[in-house]
């Protein structure tokens, strides 16, 4: 008979030939092949080490912001290059330096320069103490903005004209995390960027707003979208709420997730919950903003 308690010598030495590693911050750490630099980092150091804007869970990488570049060598203290992890596959044995001086410098000067063509006036915005660009720059210690103020886009008028949707483009970073929402995820392709360089913008439509554009008021773009330049007219993203209830949407019998947020009782709003199997970070019209039935 085998002892079952430990693996056959040929087995093992399988197993050990399968196990691929590479370096974060000179320490081994296995990693899953074809996973990202960043899902290798989070996974093995925790969420928060690297920060990220383009970059959403219910989303392909896009790697258009640079935020979540780290260094990479392919040998020990050998020649690194900054790359953006969120879309860079691991290389087994590669050397990351997920926070290295230059690195915290390069992040901290990307953060400034978006915050040349950024309203500075967070303590009055739908989204304050709930904003991914107000936290990323906190985390890369962004305190003031050293460029004196230039050409902009702040003057861009707010959207109004639609039931739900609502749009302050003035606080637009060009992410594209509302246009991948909305191809990837609803699959309405509603939104793009239009424009080139200084002059890119997101576009509803042809250029319509969002009340003639074929949206379907889905509210993945707001949810998805790291400032208030897109949201809705619930202000779901507002953190002016007393308590928030995971529960299950009763109009169909797909069964999505969603998150109630409650102020005395009342329903405020609704966000899809994106560690939720069945519907993973999205949901309908119905789901989201159907609660005044
Ligand atoms: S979107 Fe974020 S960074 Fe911009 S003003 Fe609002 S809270 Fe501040
Ligand atoms: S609400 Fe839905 S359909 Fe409308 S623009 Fe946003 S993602 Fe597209
Ligand atoms: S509207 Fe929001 S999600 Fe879309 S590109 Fe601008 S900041 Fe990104
Ligand atoms: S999060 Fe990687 S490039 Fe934006």
């Amino acid at each position: 008979m085998f002892e079952t308690s430990k693996p056959l010598k040929g087995i093992q030495s399988t197993v050990q030939s399968q196990t691929k590693t590479a370096y974060i911050n000179d320490v081994p750490f296995t990693l899953i092949p074809g996973e990202t630099i960043l899902s290798f980092v989070r996974r093995s150091l925790g969420e928060n080490l690297v920060p990220t804007l383009c970059d959403a869970p219910n989303l392909d990488p896009f790697g258009s912001c640079r935020v979540c570049s780290v260094d990479v060598a392919l040998v020990q203290n050998g020649n690194s290059k900054a790359m953006a992890s969120c879309h860079t596959p691991v290389t087994e044995g590669s050397y990351i330096y997920p926070n290295s001086k230059r690195i915290q410098k390069l992040r901290k000067n990307i953060i400034e320069l978006v915050l040349t063509d950024h309203p500075l006036d967070c303590l009055t915005c739908e989204v304050n103490n709930n904003c991914e660009l107000q936290s990323v720059a906190a985390q890369v210690g962004v305190r003031d903005v050293r460029y004196p103020e230039g050409k902009n886009h702040l003057n861009r008028k707010k959207d109004l004209s639609h039931p739900y949707m609502t749009s302050d483009l003035s606080k637009c970073i060009n992410c594209f995390r509302c246009v991948r929402a909305c191809d990837e995820v609803q699959g309405q392709f509603v939104l793009s960027m239009a424009g080139r360089g200084f002059d890119s913008h997101i576009i509803k439509g042809s250029d319509q707003s969002f009340f003639e554009s074929d949206c379907v008021s889905c509210g993945a773009c707001a949810q998805a979208c790291p400032t208030s330049a897109i949201s809705d007219v619930f202000e779901s993203k507002s953190i002016a709420v007393q308590q928030k209830t995971r529960t299950v949407c009763t109009y169909c019998g797909v069964g999505c997730n969603l998150e109630v947020s409650t102020v005395d009782g009342e329903i405020k709003s609704i966000q899809a919950p994106y560690n939720a199997e069945v519907n993973g970070g999205h949901t309908c019209l119905k789901g989201r903003y159907a609660f005044k039935f």
